[in-house]
């Protein structure tokens, strides 16, 4: 294979933790949307798929992230819910993620869905950075909007700055319950052995910057070498939902993963039956930094490579479920890619 075929594909950013912690809120500072406004009895009861690009994360994190450091496209984040009974959905977008952000209220802690986020991060083996989010709650703290967080941090009154600590400390020991070496990221050498606490605001925005280059330096660092894939391969990805769009009747909002997806192609989706087989007619792409769940102005593309959130349109649809696998057969028979898609 050609040099060509291989570069880096966009890391996938899962965000996982307890609900009402902040993930939405997070996403929505970085992508500069208020999905988490719109949410029906203010939870989130889907998967979300966001492409941040590049351009984006060094604007939001400012000198901390150059973009000439960096050879990513940008990262896809997974937002998850974390209501108790979508425990199905958080493990779903746990798999898909190559890197991780655990949102934890800094003044409630460890909540049953964090330990349950934690198990996840665990099996699956995935690096990841604690956003010990709302900060700005600390009593007599006084915000820096977007601000990185060791000069609002440092800038707090002593009895602030101690208040917040407390709190962090015990976020750092209960990660220790669970066997992680955690500390405040500013001290961690190796992010490796070590797990970055960054305190943050989804709110104010303070942190945030800090977080997004924790991310990059994850990325680069620990996932170049599964991320140097074959970008031309046949495309792979997750059914996130089937929903019907005017026009082309019931389509697939997929998360991408591997490979390329291409209008005119063969795919085979899981159903609830049989394996379906059809060809994709279009393929419906999301803007930059809009969240697909919500998103209503789609750019038909002809071609789409991972990662990234993409609606496809396909004859025969209807019994598509979410969760289920989809693969593009292109050079391969049709009834291996079926088996396959079976034995997911
Ligand atoms: P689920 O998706 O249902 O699990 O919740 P979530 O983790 O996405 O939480 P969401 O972003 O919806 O935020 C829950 C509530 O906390 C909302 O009212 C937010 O406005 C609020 N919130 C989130 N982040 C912050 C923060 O940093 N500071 C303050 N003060 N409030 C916040
Ligand atoms: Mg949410």
């Amino acid at each position: 294979m050609s040099d060509q075929a291989h570069s880096l594909r966009t890391p996938i950013v899962a965000v996982l933790g307890h609900v009402d912690h902040g993930k939405t809120s997070l996403l929505d500072k970085i992508r500069g949307s208020a999905v988490s406004d719109g949410e029906a009895g203010a939870i989130t009861q889907h998967i979300g798929a966001t492409a941040v690009p590049l351009d984006t994360i060094s604007e939001m994190a400012g000198s901390l992230v150059q973009p000439s450091d960096f050879d990513l496209p940008g990262l896809l984040f997974i937002d998850t819910p974390g209501h108790h009974s979508f425990s199905t959905l958080r493990a779903r977008g746990g798999a898909l993620a190559d890197i991780a952000i655990l949102v934890v209220d800094v003044n409630d802690g460890f909540q049953p869905q964090t330990e349950e986020a934690i198990d996840i991060l665990q099996r699956t083996g995935t690096p990841f950075v604690v956003a010990a989010n709302k900060v700005d709650t600390t009593p007599g703290w006084n915000p820096v909007e977007d601000s990185p967080i060791k000069p609002s941090y440092d800038g707090q009154s002593d009895a602030a700055r101690s208040r917040l600590d407390e709190n962090l400390y015990e976020l750092i020991g209960q990660l220790s319950d669970r066997d992680f070496s955690a500390d405040f990221y500013w001290r961690v050498q190796n992010f490796r052995n070590n797990i970055g606490v960054v305190p943050c605001s989804a709110l104010t925005g303070e942190g945030v910057p800090d977080i997004l280059a924790v991310l990059m330096g994850l990325s680069q660092r620990f996932m170049k070498a599964e991320m140097e894939i074959d970008v031309e391969g046949p495309g792979e990805g997750t059914v996130l939902e089937v929903k019907d769009q005017q026009g082309f009747g019931a389509t697939l909002d997929v998360v991408v993963y591997d490979g390329i997806i291409r209008e005119g192609d063969t795919i085979v989706v899981g159903a609830s039956n049989e394996p379906i087989v059809t060809e994709v007619r279009a393929l419906l792409q999301p803007r930059p930094n809009a969240e697909i769940r919500v998103e209503k102005q789609f750019e038909q593309v002809d071609s789409v490579g991972a990662a990234a959130g993409v609606k496809i349109a396909a004859p025969d649809l209807d019994n598509a479920i979410a969760g289920a696998p989809v693969r593009v057969v292109r050079d391969r028979p049709e009834e291996d890619v079926v088996e396959e898609v079976k034995a997911e």
